[in-house]
């Protein structure tokens, strides 16, 4: 599967190092060929002697053998490989490369890699949810490092939480994807709708609603991070790009979306459409504030918004990619089956409100994506993998029509 692929597995000073040992079985079984490059500290956690004797290549750890003076050039290293991975990687690294401060061997290897790098981060608990690692990890995410994220569970401290590095088969899985795709979702033009639309009744009033922008802003960050162009749409939000290839445009109501979308879509390769847009606005837009003295009830008539997805359903071209979303609260899959026609659909991101800590304004969701042949249930998990999961599935289609 790997035959011929050149991996440096970087494995830093923590705890997870022992299961990198299986990491590395699984790559030289499946043909790669793979250099190890430890931090001095992963020496402390696992022995420099069984990671050569299964690479059968020497490992590498300073810039220098001591004793005979042989020089070891991170500017190579990085031509040759074809995928740097970094399991575990510890909050110290995750800082380091965040920062660039070269001072090991590992970190400037990363600083010279010229492919894809992919992280498995590992640490207690309080480490990974401080804010400086979230920080540090967002912005190595926005550099394009893949993040393959931590698990929950038993940590080594005899805490419970969030921060077991994933397991070495799961990590597989992302290399494997990554080669398989052939990073398939680079240079791909993508257009993501994200957010609330705020509908304007009068200068200070509008109607809106509870979405965050946070699945469709994870879904900007995961894609533009396999290396697509994206251009995000988004709603009213209160949130930030952190990858500097993301072109975004704000807009506030669904006609001005609708605008902007009307622009990109005819030239994307692939649409994702996460915003929650109003289905209706207003009929009359009051130009004074609406005195509340005035009257004893109010009565706000409504009028259709246009319905962006099925818009850009009709004129849809062959090959095109286009994804929406559904929020049910009942009957789930038969609308999302229903939405899947109606709006020309390759797929549908199924979330339904009654599964606590889904839908509007969590970190997490949980989705079923249902295809016109199949649904794929996953667990509740952090939007950020939530939105790996997407793009999973949209590479993986990629890669069905190529062969
Ligand atoms: O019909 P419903 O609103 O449940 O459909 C949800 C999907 O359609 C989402 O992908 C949403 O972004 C999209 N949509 C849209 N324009 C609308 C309403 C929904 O693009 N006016």
């Amino acid at each position: 599967m790997l035959q011929g692929k050149h991996i440096v597995l970087g494995i830093c000073g923590g705890i997870a190092a022992y299961k990198t040992v299986s990491l590395l079985r699984l790559l030289t079984k499946a043909g790669a060929e793979v250099q190890v490059v430890m931090t001095p500290a992963a020496k402390e956690f696992i022995t420099p002697v069984t990671l050569s004797s299964l690479s059968r290549k020497p490992v590498v750890s300073e810039f220098f053998t001591a004793n005979t003076g042989e020089w070891h050039s991170h500017v190579d290293l990085g031509l040759w490989a074809d995928l740097m991975v970094i399991a575990p990687a510890t909050a110290s690294t995750i800082a380091k490369m965040a920062h660039g401060v070269a001072d090991n061997m590992l970190v400037t290897t990363y600083l010279s890699a010229k492919e894809h790098v992919i992280i498995a981060p590992a640490m207690d608990l309080d480490m990974y949810r401080h804010p400086t690692t979230q920080r540090n990890l967002a912005i190595l995410a926005g550099d394009g490092v893949g993040i393959v994220e931590a698990t929950s569970g038993q940590l080594a401290s005899g805490l419970e939480g969030k921060g077991r590095m994933a397991e070495p088969e799961d990590i597989f899985e992302h290399i494997r994807d990554y080669f398989d795709c052939g990073g398939c979702l680079s240079g791909r033009k993508v257009l993501i709708t994200a957010g609330p639309t705020y509908e304007k009744l009068d200068p200070v009033r509008f109607i809106g609603n509870y979405s965050s922008g946070k699945m469709g802003f994870s879904l900007a960050e995961e894609l533009a991070s396999r290396g697509a162009d994206v251009t995000l749409i988004t709603g009213p939000v209160s949130l930030q790009c952190h990858n500097a290839a993301i072109r975004r445009v704000d807009v506030e109501s669904a006609n001005e979306m609708y605008d902007a979308v009307r622009n990109v879509f005819p030239s994307c390769d692939i649409a994702i459409f996460a915003a929650a847009v109003a289905d209706y606005r207003p009929k009359n837009y009051v130009e004074a504030k609406i005195k509340r003295e005035k009257m004893e009830e109010a009565v706000i008539e409504l009028v259709r918004n246009p319905d962006i997805a099925a818009e850009c359903g009709k004129i849809k071209r062959e090959g095109q990619i286009t994804v929406g979303f559904a929020l049910e609260t009942d009957n789930g899959l038969a609308s999302a089956k229903k939405k899947l026609a109606a709006k020309n659909l390759d797929f549908v991101v199924l979330n339904t409100l009654q599964d606590k800590g889904a839908g509007f304004r969590t970190d997490t969701n949980r989705i079923t994506i249902v295809r016109d042949t199949e649904e794929l249930t996953f667990p509740l998990k952090d939007k950020r993998q939530v939105a790996a999961d997407i793009a999973d599935a949209i590479e993986a289609s990629i890669t069905h029509d190529l062969n």
